[in-house]
């Protein structure tokens, strides 16, 4: 078992997984080839649909038989199958599902004569209903009462998030993060889903490694990992990205100072909670709330960050167009309450 600890191994998940006898992941994030003839290096991704969910049932089984028991299993998968992995997980494979998350981006593809698709679905199964991580305190975003009604009486560590995520775009071409790989999980996507539902120390395996994001998100955040990949390409690449982010925060690129550390997390958070800074800097309570849950996120740091610290430091980087525009923000919500 030892030799599987913090590896990315090139072969077939469903191989490698069928030989080993002992459960020992703690959490399995799954992203397989959704059939729809993507261009991979060694895999080809259109296939028989049979023949596809025949093959879906392998993996997953594999999966499950390695899962622990309080383990939880998360699988990314298009509109095509995701009927099929849902009966397969609950009727066959007898796991729990918790939320059928629904993961919405920008820069969708464009279409001609339909609408554009602009999701895809990411299931949280779980192997049992009552035993199971989920650290919701550390994922946990201002709620609408806090932000919107500044209900002093609201739980002050603020609401877990709905389960359609949209502050997360797909990563384009262009993006600091993206490598050389056709379908690259954004890292922040990846941080919610390890963070809720493993700790520190615990297992995190992907059986479909691409380039490498779970294992360096799980990296980051302090949890062994296993990832399975078929192309020996692309583990090689995964492997340069793993040294290369050795110390850097999520969504990591080049040479970063503590501060650029401390932007990456302030920037997903901004984006998550969806309060524009001009709302911040006016309302003590948001930033104190906002401040709170920034702390919380870099749990090592032993002297906490104060509000105005924080707010400056929004403040410069709204300037400097670094933060980007917020998706449905609180402004925006307040106008949907009066006019409904
Ligand atoms: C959708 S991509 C995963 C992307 C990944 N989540 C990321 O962020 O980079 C699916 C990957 O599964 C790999 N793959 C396909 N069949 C496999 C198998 N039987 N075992 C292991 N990997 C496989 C493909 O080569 C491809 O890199």
């Amino acid at each position: 078992m030892v030799s599987l600890s913090n590896q990315i191994i090139c072969g077939d998940c469903v191989k490698l997984l069928g030989k080993i006898r002992e459960p020992f992941a703690d959490l399995i994030f799954a992203d397989p080839p959704f059939n729809i003839g993507y261009k991979y290096d060694k895999y080809n991704d259109e296939v028989e649909g049979e023949k596809y969910v025949a093959w879906t049932r392998e993996w997953m089984s594999a999966c499950k038989k390695v899962l622990k028991p309080a383990g939880s299993f998360y699988i990314a998968i298009g509109d095509d199958y995701a009927a099929d992995v849902k009966i397969i997980a609950t009727r066959e494979l007898t796991l729990v599902m918790r939320n059928w998350l629904i993961w919405h981006y920008t820069f969708g593809q464009q279409t001609k004569n339909k609408f554009a698709r602009a999701h895809t679905h990411i299931f949280y199964f779980v192997n049992d209903e009552k035993h199971f991580t989920f650290n919701d305190e550390i994922v946990r975003i201002i709620s609408d009462r806090q932000k919107i009604y500044a209900d002093k009486r609201a739980n002050p560590a603020g609401k877990i998030p709905d389960d359609v995520w949209d502050e997360y775009p797909r990563l384009c071409g262009t993006f600091d993060e993206r490598i050389n790989f056709p379908c690259q999980m954004p890292e922040s996507l990846l941080a919610r889903i390890i963070r809720a539902s493993s700790n520190e120390g615990d297992w995190v395996l992907d059986p479909f490694s691409g380039s490498g994001t779970t294992a360096i998100v799980a990296h980051k955040l302090k949890r062994k990992y296993t990832g399975i990949e078929i192309s020996r390409k692309y583990v090689k690449g995964t492997l340069k990205r793993l040294e290369q982010s050795e110390g850097y925060p999520i969504e990591g690129e080049g040479e970063r100072k503590w501060s650029e550390n401390l932007d990456a997390e302030l920037k997903w958070l901004y984006h998550e909670n969806k309060v524009p800074v001009e709302r911040l800097t006016k309302d003590p309570f948001l930033l104190r709330l906002f401040t709170d849950k920034l702390n919380k996120r870099i749990s090592e740091r032993q002297n906490p960050f104060q509000p105005q610290v924080i707010e400056r430091r929004l403040v410069a980087l709204n300037s400097r167009m670094k933060l980007g525009p917020l998706k449905a923000n609180i402004e925006s919500l307040r106008d949907a309450g009066k006019s409904s």
